[in-house]
């Protein structure tokens, strides 16, 4: 008989070599690691299921908030750590733990959870859609050319020491401005963006930093790795891996790139998360070199509908009523969507539904993503033509969501 319960604290050391050992790896008890798990976790919020003494499953959150258009944030649980061993696996210890998580995320005042999934097809049974596309992009620099930064803009490295001055305040302000970005404690810069152990590397160096500046002010900054490599006739071969890229000013995002594509050594540069509406692809004079895979990224769940859809803004104005269902956690519904110069009001009717759609589908478009015609021509939301191009109107952003956290 298996126990699914929250664990208690005397059980983290177990807890988190079972963690590992679910994504097939080795635990590593590095220095420091418990407090770190600590720190980061807020410790009511994981859950494991015991076979015995044995740990065989485990389920965490981490506290963010996330910005939805307009820039409001509303509180998500950060759904994570998800792992059910091979031997128990497929027999619903997944489905009771989430269950578990998503109604204590109700409880702590979390309108929304969000996760990133190993195989898409997992969560949308639990209602999470996918959120946020992005670019895994790959330049060979040899073959094109990008524009010069602006004269008055230099780029420079940012001392370990400084970092912590440096990269927040830029950051903090894109996220105001950026769907699909979440919030940073402190902790979380120095535990988990700013931490940088051997194991994290791949076979690359550790992380360099370097931050574009205007005068003193710093107006972007990129981490990356490089990954060192020669080819057998002596060429240089390395790749530059790129770790983030965040900039307020768009002089600053060209000094970074052209910085980025002119490191010595290193012909290849490589971003595996960049953002889909990178103006890089217009500037550069031979974009067919480039390479681009689209990515899902964050998925969100929906867990308040009305005080979701009233804490974003709306390009458009507009009404609907969306029909929403959602069997594993009901919390559906028929609600009213009223949009006014841009702003929102919910309320649950009695009328008869515009659209019906599921919940993982309202978090699909929930953050501005074009994905409501799609989705309606591949018959999983429902809705007369007119209403699914107001849908589609409604919700959809002129800038796309973007996350950049990884989690
Ligand atoms: C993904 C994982 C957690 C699923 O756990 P589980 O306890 O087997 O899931 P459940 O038994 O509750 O499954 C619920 C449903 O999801 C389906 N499902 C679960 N994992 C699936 C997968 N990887 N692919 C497709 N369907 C899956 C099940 O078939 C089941 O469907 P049903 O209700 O129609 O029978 C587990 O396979 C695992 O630990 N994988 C390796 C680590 C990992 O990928 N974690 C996710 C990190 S984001």
């Amino acid at each position: 008989m298996v126990d699914i319960r929250f664990i208690t604290d005397d059980e983290i050391p177990a807890f988190r070599a079972a963690i590992s050992f679910g994504f097939g790896g080795d635990h590593v008890d590095e220095e420091g690691g418990e407090e770190r798990f600590k720190e980061l976790f807020p410790q009511e919020t994981s859950i494991a299921a015991f076979d015995g003494e044995r740990i065989v499953a485990t389920f965490g959150s981490f506290d963010f908030d996330l910005t939805l258009p307009g820039g409001s944030a509303v509180p998500m649980a950060g759904t994570t750590i998800v792992t059910v061993h091979p031997t128990h696996r497929r027999q619903g210890i997944l489905t009771t733990m989430m269950r578990m998580h998503l109604e204590q995320a109700i409880d702590r005042g979390q309108p929304m959870a969000g996760l990133w999934s190993s195989e898409p097809q997992i969560y949308g049974r639990f209602g999470f859609g996918p959120a946020a596309d992005a670019h895994d992009l790959t330049i060979p620099t040899g073959p094109i050319t990008l524009p010069e930064g602006p004269d008055d803009i230099t780029v420079r490295f940012v001392e370990d020491d400084d970092l912590i001055d440096v990269l927040p305040a830029i950051y903090e302000q894109v996220r105001a401005e950026t769907p699909g970005f979440l919030s940073r404690s402190e902790s979380w810069w120095r535990l988990q963006r700013l931490y940088d152990p051997e194991r994290r590397r791949e076979g690359a160096s550790s992380r360099r930093t370097v931050a574009a500046y205007r005068d003193k002010t710093p107006l972007g900054y990129a981490t990356y790795r490089q990954k060192d490599k020669w080819q057998p006739d002596w060429l240089p071969a390395g790749t530059i891996e790129v770790m983030e890229i965040v900039h307020v000013d768009e002089g600053a995002r060209r000094a970074l790139w052209k910085y980025l594509t002119n490191i010595d050594l290193f012909p290849t540069v490589h971003w595996w998360n960049g953002p889909t509406d990178n103006p890089l692809y217009v500037e550069v004079d031979n974009g067919r070199h480039l390479k681009t895979i689209n990515r899902d990224t964050l998925y969100v769940r929906i867990l308040d509908v009305p005080k979701v859809l009233e804490a974003r803004t709306y390009e458009s104005d507009g009404s609907l009523v969306l029909g929403v269902t959602d069997d594993f956690l009901g919390q559906g519904g028929t609600f009213r969507l009223d949009i006014t110069d841009g702003a929102g009001t919910c309320t649950e009717t009695t009328d008869d539904p515009d659209i019906t759609l599921d919940t993982a589908d309202l978090g699909a478009l929930i953050l501005g993503r074009a994905a409501a015609i799609p989705r309606w021509r591949a018959g999983q939301i429902n809705g007369s033509s007119e209403s699914i191009h107001t849908l589609d109107r409604l919700l959809r952003t002129a800038k796309p969501p973007f996350c950049i956290e990884v989690f």
